[in-house]
């Protein structure tokens, strides 16, 4: 078999762990990114409350769903951070001396161009590296880049996110980039576990750049996950489409509704399926069933909302210090610049 070289953005001793399939993209060996979690699916669903985690709700259809989003009206997330993105990408990249950007997304959206755009204009290189659980996300992503930017080094990294940076060399100035918010999806124990690992992971020169919503008058923030087209509503019940298909099971569309709300104590959007009826869900595959209950919710996803000055705060006791905060007109959206503190 042809010796495959590892790109020089892995650190050195991480060669036997990656392989390449496809001309640019490096997979983690022997990670099994596509097996089926049916334990931790049953594990949230038999909890009390019923829950499950978000990230069930990115398949095919769920990931077109959440493009579609992107684009609503009502939905105000993108197009605040992507002024942001594009009014700072010059402060940001003069303020990130890095010859890498690592966004953890497959990524290669309009906001990521601002920062290659600027990057290439005030560096003339650029190394790129997308880190993603889809392959078919990263091949998009490298087509693109390879078609708008030939000048770029693009090197996709299939993996999960903390495999993903973790495997970044330390020595190699890095700006790694985590936008949209996703880190609202975030409960309070994933939140600074994955802090703390990706502050592991960075070295002296690497910088995070974070994209995050803020709290704000619930009639701005009910609507953006409660619009008149109901395609918030179809995102979040077709997850459980997604664990039909994935473990055998029998939840069916018209038995249940969408409820949203913001609460107010936990400064967070939570977004629910509610049983319309009584109802036996079965997954014969595992022997299990429960009985979901007439008005029983069952809590699909969750979207924290930030105060930046207690989020910068709380992220410099996981190491990770303010250097920057670009806003918008409305202070609706906040993007941080970080670095990892030097000696704790
Ligand atoms: C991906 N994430 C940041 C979105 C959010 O706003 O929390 C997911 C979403 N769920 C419903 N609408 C959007």
């Amino acid at each position: 078999m042809k010796k495959q070289t590892l790109p020089t953005i892995f650190a050195a001793d991480q060669s036997p762990h990656w392989t390449s399939q496809h001309d640019g993209i490096w997979s983690r060996r022997g990670a099994d990114l596509d097996a089926v979690p049916t334990l931790s699916i049953l594990t949230t669903l038999w909890d009390q409350p019923r829950w499950l985690e978000a990230y069930h709700l990115y398949d095919d259809q769920g990931s077109e769903l959440f493009e579609e989003i992107c684009e609503l009206p009502e939905y105000y997330l993108t197009r605040t951070e992507n002024s942001i993105l594009e009014a700072q990408a010059k402060n940001i990249i003069a303020a990130a001396a890095v010859e890498c950007i690592v966004e953890l997304g497959a990524g290669y959206s309009k906001k990521t161009i601002h920062l290659l755009t600027e990057q290439l204009r005030q560096r003339g290189h650029c190394l790129f590296a997308p880190i993603d659980v889809s392959a078919a996300g990263l091949i998009a992503s490298q087509a693109a880049v390879r078609r708008d930017f030939p000048q770029i080094e693009f090197h996709g990294i299939h993996a999960r996110y903390d495999a993903g940076f973790a495997a970044v060399d330390k020595n190699l100035p890095t700006l790694f980039v985590f936008l949209g918010s996703t880190i609202g999806n975030f409960n309070q124990t994933d939140f600074p576990r994955f802090f703390r690992a990706l502050a592991e992971a960075m070295g002296p020169n690497d910088y995070l750049l974070l994209g995050a919503d803020r709290v704000k008058d619930k009639n701005i923030l009910q609507p953006a996950y409660n619009d008149s087209r109901g395609i918030t509503a179809a995102f979040i019940l077709n997850v459980f489409q997604n664990i039909n298909r994935l473990l055998g099971g029998n939840f069916a569309r018209e038995k249940m509704r969408y409820h949203s709300w913001f609460n107010p104590e936990w400064q967070q959007i939570e977004m629910y399926a509610v049983a319309k009826e009584n109802q036996t869900i079965r997954f014969p595959s595992a022997k299990a069933e429960f009985i979901w209950q007439r008005d029983e919710r069952i809590l699909v996803e969750i979207s924290r909302k930030f105060e930046a000055n207690r989020l910068q705060e709380q992220l410099s006791f996981i190491g990770l210090q303010p250097v920057a905060h670009y806003s918008d007109p409305q202070d609706w959206f906040s993007v941080l610049l970080l670095r990892k503190q030097a000696h704790r």
